[in-house]
């Protein structure tokens, strides 16, 4: 069993001091800095943006996984690539065109990767699988930190990863929302590659050591 990548959410660090939280994961079990935007329009909340990514970028030692929850993100794009982003995940139910979106997330260098809602089947992906680097299968409808993980996620896991064989796609499946050293063995154990985790991390008292404790389960 491969070593999941781990990817602490921000959204649930201390907005008041970025550039401490960044920079104390420099060290730590976190392989990307994950990084929810959200528009108040595709989810009722408003996270933070551009700039924000940008001074986050300035700090950060990983590279950022950019996760937008906007609606039309092909007119954002470019300005999130020169902010710093390396993943650019949008979300299946926000693009109209999503084959177009994928090209241009390639075309600006970056890792294209596509996020699907808890009532998103992993079937619609069928024809734009070979083309992903990444899959993000949201845990919990997308919006807000610390909700329950939903347990009919594990099999979307699994449904995922045999229509990626299928495809022939590489893509690194990322599971996102409610997770916790309670479900990430089973997750990892289902095929997942990537784990988000925010409030299991942030609100733990020693956030470094949370990490590094995962790391030590998954491992074992
Ligand atoms: C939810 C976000 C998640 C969230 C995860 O809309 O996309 O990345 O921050 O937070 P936890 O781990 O607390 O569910
Ligand atoms: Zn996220």
């Amino acid at each position: 069993r491969p070593m999941p990548l781990l990817a602490p959410s921000l959204l649930a660090a201390d907005f008041g001091n970025l550039q401490a939280e960044t920079e104390r994961l420099a060290g730590s079990a976190a392989d990307w800095l994950h990084c929810d935007v959200m528009d108040g329009r595709f989810v009722p909340n408003i996270s933070f943006g551009i700039p924000v990514l940008q001074a986050i970028h300035r700090h950060a030692k990983q590279p950022l996984d950019v996760h937008l929850m906007i609606e039309e993100p092909q007119h954002y794009l470019s300005a999130f690539r020169d902010a710093g982003a390396h993943n650019l995940t949008v979300h299946y139910e926000a693009c109209t065109h999503l084959h177009r979106v994928i090209q241009q997330i390639k075309q600006l260098g970056c890792k294209a990767g596509v996020a699907l809602n808890p009532h998103t089947p992993v079937g619609v992906l069928e024809d734009v699988a070979a083309d992903l680097d990444l899959v993000c299968i949201m845990s919990v409808n997308p919006g807000f930190g610390g909700q329950a993980f939903i347990p009919n996620t594990l099999r979307k896991v699994a449904a995922l990863k045999e229509l990626l064989v299928d495809c022939g796609s590489s893509a690194l499946i990322e599971i996102d929302g409610g997770v916790t050293s309670e479900n990430a063995s089973a997750l990892v154990e289902a095929g997942a590659d990537v784990l988000v985790a925010g409030s299991f991390v942030f609100n733990a008292p020693d956030p470094v050591a949370t990490l590094a404790e995962l790391r030590a389960q998954l491992a074992a």
